[in-house]
């Protein structure tokens, strides 16, 4: 078969050696032929490219070993599922059946986890914007409500005063645990005094009832004794209230935050070596409640883990669809999943996969998404050997917020399939088709074209 010509450049090696942080060309050359035991080519011909993939197994092995590294150092541990991280439906109801109570912060989110069946007093109700009459359902059927400002109490208030009862409430704290830039636009400043003012005024309504406390203090958190400081804080923030106004801590809620092994744009170190493992987060955590807490003071220990549980069990598989060189000698490649589907490639460098051995040298590449849009590049530098179109690319982890901000944007979203622990594949969103997009279209009758050109 003839060849297609390809104009030569003269371009400076660069080949990418064993470098400090021991980095070598192999490890952007890593090759994965199946997904627990289920072969890419398969999963390619049967639900095309590109395609998301979500591995049980690796969520139920992330659970379990989050779940017992707390457990097994304190008595009264509660998991929130974060729901805007993956709230596909079925990725929540493995989340549930493994035990966890459902996280939303929106009344969409709260409304996704009752229709799958989760009862109002197992939702914990955060976010800046609950609308009045998403809080009162949520008052109605039980949820743990944290307040994350003043409007939202006067709307509490008006709410018990017509349901004719005292509503408990929990109330998000923000807090200076050494992590910056602070995440001081949730809730109530705990160290100008903003916090103890909330409550004091709560208490004179006479409407309301604090019973926990809230705080998440940011997201990839790769200090595990922020949230010491986060967690002795909290604790004694309590106490002071406990002695001041009618208030008893039932909960502590510190939010989510913990790292996946993802590799974090500008943090050098491979996640392997960067980003800690549960036990040393459980201990900082537990051992923090243990100095904090009064001897025989067990209330609830509530975390809304999101990414550190999902990020590593999806797996966007995609396709070559075109390689070029640009006007300056780089290497790019064009393949059909960008960020429209992958929205962390912003701040994450993903792991890139191939699904076969391909011979030839390393090259610094860009990799470039389907859309003809500028913004769309998934990687601006990976080293890969020459690929040609039909190579299948395989990024991960993936799995944490990127299903739930992926843009309708240029093209239709792909299908998403889950793994089982024994290897069977099932779709659990569909690909999108034209329909999906226009279904809640309106096109006024002036405009229909009675002679489409
Ligand atoms: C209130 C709250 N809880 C939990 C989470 C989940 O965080 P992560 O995915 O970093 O664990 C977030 C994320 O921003 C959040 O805002």
């Amino acid at each position: 078969m003839k060849k297609p010509y390809e104009k030569p450049v003269i371009n400076k090696l660069r080949s990418g050696l064993m470098n400090k942080f021991g980095q070598s060309p192999a490890y952007a050359r890593k090759v994965r032929e199946d997904i627990d035991g289920v072969s890419i080519d398969d999963l390619v011909s049967q639900y095309g490219s590109p395609l998301y993939v979500f591995s049980e197994k690796t969520i139920q092995k992330k659970y379990h070993e989050m779940h017992s590294a707390f457990s097994t150092r304190y008595p009264n541990v509660v998991f929130g599922w974060s729901y805007k991280t993956n709230y596909l439906n079925a990725i929540c109801a493995i989340m549930h059946r493994e035990g966890a109570i459902a996280e939303v912060v929106s009344q969409m989110e709260y409304d996704k986890a009752r229709s799958l069946g989760i009862a109002g007093k197992d939702i914990i109700f955060n976010g800046p914007h609950k609308p009045a009459a998403a809080l009162e359902k949520a008052v109605i059927e039980g949820a743990t409500i944290n307040v994350d400002h003043l409007d939202e109490i006067l709307d509490l208030e008006r709410i018990g005063k017509k349901l004719k009862r005292k509503i408990d409430i929990g109330i998000r704290l923000n807090l200076d645990a050494g992590i910056y830039p602070q995440w001081s636009r949730f809730g109530f400043n705990l160290e100008s005094g903003q916090a103890r003012d909330a409550v004091k005024r709560i208490v004179q309504g006479g409407h309301l009832r604090v019973t926990g406390l809230h705080c998440h203090i940011g997201t990839f958190i790769l200090e595990p004794s922020a949230y010491a400081r986060q967690v002795e804080k909290m604790v004694k923030f309590g106490y002071e209230l406990e002695e001041d106004f009618d208030f008893s801590m039932e909960y502590i809620d510190i939010g989510g935050g913990f790292p996946s092994r993802s590799r974090l744009k500008g943090v050098y170190l491979p996640p392997e070596v960067a980003v800690p493992n549960p036990d040393e987060y459980a201990d900082e955590i537990c051992e923090a409640l243990t100095r904090a807490l009064k001897p025989g003071d067990y209330p609830k220990l509530i975390l809304e883990s999101g990414r550190a549980l999902i990020d590593e069990a999806g797996y966007m598989i995609s396709t070559v669809v075109s390689s070029k060189r640009l006007a300056d000698g780089t290497r790019a490649y064009v393949i059909d999943g960008g960020v429209n589907l992958l929205f962390t490639a912003y701040w994450f460098k993903f792991k890139i996969e191939m699904d076969r051995e391909v011979g030839g040298m390393n090259e610094v590449s860009v990799v470039y998404g389907p859309l003809c849009m500028n913004i769309d590049a998934v990687d601006e530098a990976v080293q890969l050997p020459p690929l040609k179109p039909g190579t299948r690319l395989i990024f991960s982890p993936i799995g944490a917020y990127n299903n739930t901000q992926w843009m309708q944007f240029i093209e239709y979203r792909p299908n998403i399939v889950l793994i089982s622990p024994d290897s069977k594949v099932d779709v659990i969103r569909e690909a999108e088709d034209l329909s999906d997009i226009v279904r809640r279209e309106k096109l006024p009758a002036r405009l229909k074209l009675d002679n489409p050109k």
